[in-house]
């Protein structure tokens, strides 16, 4: 009987929101977005409903403090409201069980009190009585961009209804930004559609001759309600703005099931959009989420064997020599040199070149590479001299998927992938350890052996093996450190050791060394006072020059200070210009097409690094995701980075590499943009509302372009050769697909999606 009247009364709700609200039902919810006081300090007292906050100042959560008058400030702060929770909102609610606390996006770790007790704490609901500690500090940190949600049951005593409440959180930042900043704060009942949830399984997409397939999950994170509904998909050619395909899948999902739904879509080779839409019995609101179909523009590798990669290679005289020679093919192929410089030996099989040349020099090496099907014959230039780093370095950073939870293994597994899926065979030459090899600050443990010489921690067994296994496999072995006594992940760090750190990075057979400001900034008065930057980059780059191998420098201040006008002068070969890059449009397409005030500093031997690629699976942490750029938006990030001659340094996991991913970093043509002997960085010369186009001067004469559509929706541009500085019939080719579009008098008209790119070559009349 009971039930009857519940379903009417359900049924009587539904129809009045639905009335009032033309259509759209609008769940109950209590807006948190204003209304918050801020005190840059720590104190738990702050937690306590009673505490008088009358003198703190308002601060909006939309945006980092950073960004609201408190530049610099990193470590503990405090964000307090005080509000009245209304009975009503669980009294019309569908479920009424509990209370969801959604504070949006915190950087980079929270604690939140209720009228004084601790509710919840980075993404985890706590039971009342937890006592809140600073344990949370030795967590990676990759909360920063995660939305908080705590879930508290209606009856549970630390919410007051319909009286006073006092939110207070407690966020730590450990540096670069901080705060609350997503701006979607608010209170609601929990919905059932919360509970279903999209998993990405592993095995993205595959790709069939004509179709592609998928396998997406939903799962049902509740473990008391059943779930009942509609799975709904749709595809969209972003082109043409049609839908070419819809299909329906019923959704029943006991407490904590999962299902998973397989289905073939076309396989258009363009821009498409698979909408996912779920529709549940007894819910307010629907999941929806979108994912962009990832189409290979690429043909695949030939199997005749081809010479990639940079067509110069620097290095000092007396100092190892080691260079793999990217070449793809059919396997066997079989290498061979011709004028060799004295010092170096080829091994013909496996194509490394190693050795030391004592005389400087440039020394054209006429290199073929054969297999049963053909020959492909190429000058590499070898340049014995001062310089190193003659194009930008090309290879894996273990920052932007494994974060602090880097390991040994993890390290070496990277490597080996270049090998085995072939991406040594188009250039990709560095693997590289970010911050977590070293021992953790905080630790019990000596940081340093008693002779002073730095310790790795239990993750990193044997760095000198790790080296040599790196070497052996034909590339090159990168670390990091900072100029500090600590790391920005809390590590120790080189400050007071730099010479011996230096030697002990030679000894264990380091080619690349990142080292990041960090804790350094401490030190300083004004961080972006090159006087005080420079002295600490100087001193590690003499220590580095003193070590019996050449050691790639890259300078990891954030581009404080403009480091592009000094960072060759300290001996700098590479130099981010920003702060970290993270798999979001906004934060790609803001690093990546502001880069201009750096372009005249770039060239062979010191680039401008806007920081890491983010494609494929990443993380920051042991829990990955496949990047959240769309496929588009990956054409626009290697497209734009290989135009800025930036460094390519991947940040995923490589043994998790799909078709498309693979694809994407194994065109040859596009590479070699990035590898450009000239060395020039790309200008913007159209800026446009919607459109942007770089220009990029080739060693060969020709030009490298972008037509870059960075607006919302599909765009139909026409470049005018004029634009460009140039005039009459050119030959365009199209670097994504390989292929020469003709022959084009003072236009090239193209259609491209949202967020997506054409890249183009141009061709000096009659050279190609
Ligand atoms: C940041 C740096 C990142 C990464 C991280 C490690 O400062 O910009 O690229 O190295 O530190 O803690």
């Amino acid at each position: 009987m009971l039930k009857k009247w519940a379903l009417v009364f359900l049924v009587a709700f539904l129809m009045t929101s639905l009335s009032c609200t033309s259509g759209e039902v609008k769940p109950p919810r209590l807006d948190l977005s204003t209304g918050w006081k801020f005190m840059p300090q720590d104190n738990l007292d702050f937690a306590r409903p009673d505490f008088d906050d009358s003198a703190w100042k308002t601060i909006e959560v939309d945006r980092t403090w950073n960004q609201q008058g408190y530049p610099k400030y990193e470590g503990f702060a405090w964000y307090r409201i005080r509000i009245v929770i209304p009975s009503s909102l669980i009294k019309n609610a569908v479920l009424k069980d509990s209370l969801i606390f959604h504070l949006g996006k915190i950087d980079d770790f929270d604690q939140v009190f209720l009228n004084g007790e601790l509710i919840g704490e980075n993404l985890k609901n706590v039971p009342p009585g937890t006592k809140a500690t600073d344990d949370f500090k030795n967590l990676d940190h990759s909360f920063w961009n995660v939305p908080r949600r705590y879930s508290l049951a209606v009856d549970d005593p630390r919410i007051k209804w319909d009286r006073e409440n006092v939110i207070a959180i407690r966020v730590y930042d450990w540096g670069v930004a901080g705060g609350i900043y997503s701006g979607d704060l608010y209170l609601a009942p929990a919905d059932l559609s919360e509970y279903v949830k999209f998993i990405y399984v592993p095995n993205l997409f595959t790709f069939h001759q004509k179709e592609i397939e998928k396998t997406l999950a939903l799962r049902n994170v509740s473990s008391r309600y059943r779930i009942k509904g509609k799975f709904y998909l749709r595809m969209v050619d972003n082109l043409t703005g049609e839908t070419v395909l819809k299909r329906k899948f019923p959704v029943i999902l006991q407490p904590n099931a999962r299902a998973e739904y397989s289905f073939k879509v076309p396989k258009l080779n363009r821009s498409a959009t698979l909408y996912y839409r779920v529709k549940l019995q007894k819910s307010l609101e629907e999941r929806v989420e979108k994912e962009g179909l990832p189409y290979i523009l690429t043909p695949p590798v030939k199997s005749e064997p081809r010479i990639n990669g940079a067509r110069v290679y620097g290095q000092r005289p007396g100092k190892p020599f080691l260079f793999r020679i990217a070449a793809s093919g059919k396997r066997p192929l079989h290498f061979s040199a011709r004028n060799l410089p004295e010092g170096l030996s080829l091994d013909t099989t496996r194509g490394i070149i190693r050795g030391v040349v004592k005389k400087a020099g440039t020394y054209p090496v006429l290199i073929t590479v054969k297999n049963s099907l053909g020959a492909d014959t190429k000058t590499l230039r070898i340049v014995i001299g001062d310089r190193i780093a003659l194009t930008p370095p090309m290879g894996w950073n273990s920052w932007n998927v494994w974060g602090l939870s880097v390991t040994q293994e993890r390290v070496y597994a990277a490597a080996r992938a270049f090998v085995e899926k072939g991406l040594a065979d188009h250039g990709w030459t560095y693997i590289n350890i970010d911050d977590g090899w070293e021992i953790y600050g905080q630790a019990r443990e000596p940081k340093r052996k008693p002779n002073g010489e730095i310790r790795t921690n239990n993750k990193f067994p044997d760095m000198k093996k790790l080296g040599d296994d790196i070497h052996a496999l034909g590339l090159k072995f990168g670390i990091y450190s900072s100029p500090g006594p600590l790391t920005c992940g809390g590590y120790t760090g080189s400050y007071g050791h730099e010479e011996q750190d230096a030697r002990t990075f030679a000894s264990w057979g380091v080619d690349y060394l990142k080292y990041d400001l960090c804790s350094y900034r401490k030190m300083m008065t004004d961080q972006n006072d090159p006087r005080q930057l420079m002295p600490p980059y100087e001193k590690m780059y003499r220590a580095l020059r003193k070590q019996n191998r050449d050691i790639v420098y890259s300078l990891c201040e954030y581009g404080n200070g403009r480091v592009w006008e000094w960072g060759a002068r300290v001996g700098g070969n590479l130099w981010r210009t920003t702060g970290d890059i993270w798999d979001e449009w906004d934060r790609m397409f803001s690093i990546g097409f502001n880069q201009e005030m750096a372009a005249p500093y770039a060239g062979p031997g010191h680039w401008n690094d806007p920081d890491m690629l983010v494609v494929g699976w990443v993380g920051w942490s042991e829990q990955l995701h496949p990047t959240r750029l769309t496929p588009d938006e990956q054409y626009t990030h290697v497209s734009l980075w290989a135009l800025l001659s930036a460094p390519l340094l991947l940040g995923c996991d490589l043994e998790r590499l799909d078709d498309f991913t693979l694809n994407l970093l194994t065109n040859d043509e596009v590479i070699a943009i990035d590898q450009d002997p000239l060395g020039k960085q790309a200008l913007p010369v159209i800026k446009e509302k919607n459109i942007q186009v770089y220009k990029k001067d080739l060693a060969d004469g020709n030009w490298a372009v972008g037509i870059f559509n960075i607006g919302e929706s599909t765009q139909t541009y026409t470049l005018n050769f004029q634009d460009l500085g140039l005039s009459g019939k050119l030959q365009v080719r199209d670097v994504w697909c390989q292929k020469n579009l003709g022959e084009f008098t003072n236009t090239f008209r193209t259609v491209i999606p949202a967020h997506g790119v054409r890249l183009l070559k141009i061709f000096r009349p009659g050279t190609n």
